[in-house]
């Protein structure tokens, strides 16, 4: 496995490379990226490519009063569970070799995708994601690129975004990976004292318990989101939103609503945020 850290090193390994799968992280790599990582070393097997791993802590979707300065850079470690799996190569820039200038061309999102749930919590991050992802895209060229289902609101925009600039890259969603008490794997659970930790599984639970009440008596489910919210808030949460949305395009789901749904979920224990999903298909 090669490490690279400048676009031009990049550059060298690329050439004459006809298949490259790409999983963009930002790197404090657990299990769950590393699945992502079996998937790129398959397609690429399959193709006669390469697989390859960005790690790049990405300022621009970090809010001023978030994670940014705090968030863990394990670059030997994520590297060495890398090579373990497969991986061909790490592209691992900093900041300078990225963003040499202020990056004052962004990929802005539209409003009705980018500025709910997510969105309207943390303004500005999926541009940030966007700008960036569309920046590896364009340097590393992959023909298929992997991102878990956990940021379900991501991928979705993601996805519509290479469809829209016509990107030829094909964009895989994998499924949530768990913990064995169904607490979704994320970097940020290493941000989790012990007693948060034991507690964290509680969104899960609820989204869970909030789909199986939804899907068994097909109903819109609206007031059922508002009773899980407030049996979380009374555990100690403090909660952004839990939403059913329609999977298609994340608008919320109405009494009438048809096609498959997706419950969506975002709280605060301690100072934690976490982030979790469940999709309901009919
Ligand atoms: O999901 C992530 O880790 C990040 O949002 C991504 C896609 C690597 C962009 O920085």
């Amino acid at each position: 496995m090669k490490i690279v850290h400048t676009i031009k090193a990049l550059n060298e390994q690329l050439a004459d490379v006809k298949y490259k799968a790409l999983v963009p992280t930002m790197g404090n790599l657990h299990e769950g990226h590393l699945r992502l990582m079996d998937a790129a070393h398959s397609k690429s097997q399959l193709h006669k490519g390469i697989s390859i791993a960005s790690i790049f802590v990405n300022r621009l979707q970090f809010g001023p009063h978030e994670d940014f300065d705090r968030y863990p850079r394990t670059l030997e470690n994520d590297c060495a569970l890398l090579a373990k799996r497969g991986c061909d190569l790490v592209f691992a820039p900093d900041e300078s070799e990225l963003y040499p200038e202020p990056q004052t061309y962004k990929v802005s999102p539209p409003p009705d995708l980018a500025d709910i749930l997510e969105g309207h919590f943390r303004p500005g991050f999926f541009t940030g994601v966007c700008t960036v992802v569309m920046k590896l895209f364009s340097l590393i060229q992959p023909q298929s690129a992997i991102f878990g289902k956990k940021d379900y609101q991501q991928l979705m925009i993601i996805k519509k975004m290479v469809k829209q600039f016509n990107l030829p890259i094909d964009i895989l969603g994998l499924d949530t990976l768990r913990a064995d008490d169904g607490l979704a794997l994320s970097s940020r659970n290493g941000y989790l004292s012990i007693e948060e930790r034991l507690k964290a599984v509680e969104l899960y639970q609820s989204i869970q318990n909030l789909a199986q009440l939804i899907k068994a008596r097909a109903t819109h489910g609206i007031e059922l989101c508002q009773e899980s919210e407030k049996k979380l808030k009374g555990a100690g949460w403090a909660v952004d939103y839990i939403s059913l949305c329609h999977q298609s395009d994340l608008s919320l789901c109405t009494p009438s609503s048809k096609g498959n749904w997706v419950v969506l979920a975002a709280a605060k224990i301690g100072k934690t945020r976490l982030i979790d999903n469940i999709e309901i298909n009919f």
